[in-house]
């Protein structure tokens, strides 16, 4: 499914994140940036080594050693992937009692967009954060990514934002939410 909103375009598809084209593709990362499982190992994988270097680097220079906080975002090249740059971001975790998961999944995408804006890129893909290890429900995670990007194209002249969702019964999901969203 595909829609233009304010001249911009929002792109719906199943896929998988690293054959993606566009500028940049986002990571559903954990604060350490150390690579994992999911679309985090498997954007590790495409991208090569130098990811995980790149990502070590970003954590002693940016981040003082520190985790990248739930909500926030960093950016690294993308080395062997299509996508010329890998946007990190870390998605808050459904299972434990932190307050305001929605609003800290919401800057997820908000702070990707916002670098991706920041570094003069006009095409991003995101996966659908949080919704597979840290077990966010797809249909309230659909409900403020749809909202939360359509937010953000509404306000902005950015260019396309592909959702590449990794199975039909997500797809189904995410395409209703934005009917909903845009009525
Ligand atoms: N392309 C697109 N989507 C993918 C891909 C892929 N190649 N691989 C997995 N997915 C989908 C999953 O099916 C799920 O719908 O990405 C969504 C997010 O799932 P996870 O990768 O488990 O991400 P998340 O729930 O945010 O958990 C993050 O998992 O691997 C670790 O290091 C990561 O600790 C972090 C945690």
């Amino acid at each position: 499914m595909k829609v233009s909103i304010h001249g911009n375009e929002l792109e719906l598809k199943m896929g998988d994140i690293t054959k993606q084209t566009t500028d940049a593709i986002v990571n559903a990362a954990n604060g350490l940036l150390m690579g994992g499982g999911g679309v985090d190992g498997a954007i590790h994988e495409a991208a090569g080594a130098e990811l995980l270097e790149a990502c070590k680097q970003i954590r002693q220079e940016q981040l003082n050693g520190e985790y990248l906080a739930v909500g926030e975002a960093v950016i690294s090249k993308g080395y062997h992937l299509s996508a010329k740059y890998v946007i990190h971001t870390v998605g808050p975790i459904w299972y434990t009692d932190v307050e305001n998961k929605e609003m800290l999944l919401a800057n997820c995408y908000k702070n990707a967009l916002k670098i991706a804006v920041d570094n003069g890129l006009s095409s991003i893909s995101f996966p659908s954060i949080s919704t597979g290890v840290y077990r966010f429900p797809v249909d309230l995670a659909a409900e403020i990514a749809m909202k939360t990007i359509v937010d953000f194209l509404r306000d902005h002249a950015f260019g396309k934002v592909v959702m590449t969702l990794f199975s039909e019964e997500d797809y189904k999901i995410y395409t209703t939410k934005l009917k909903r969203v845009l009525q």
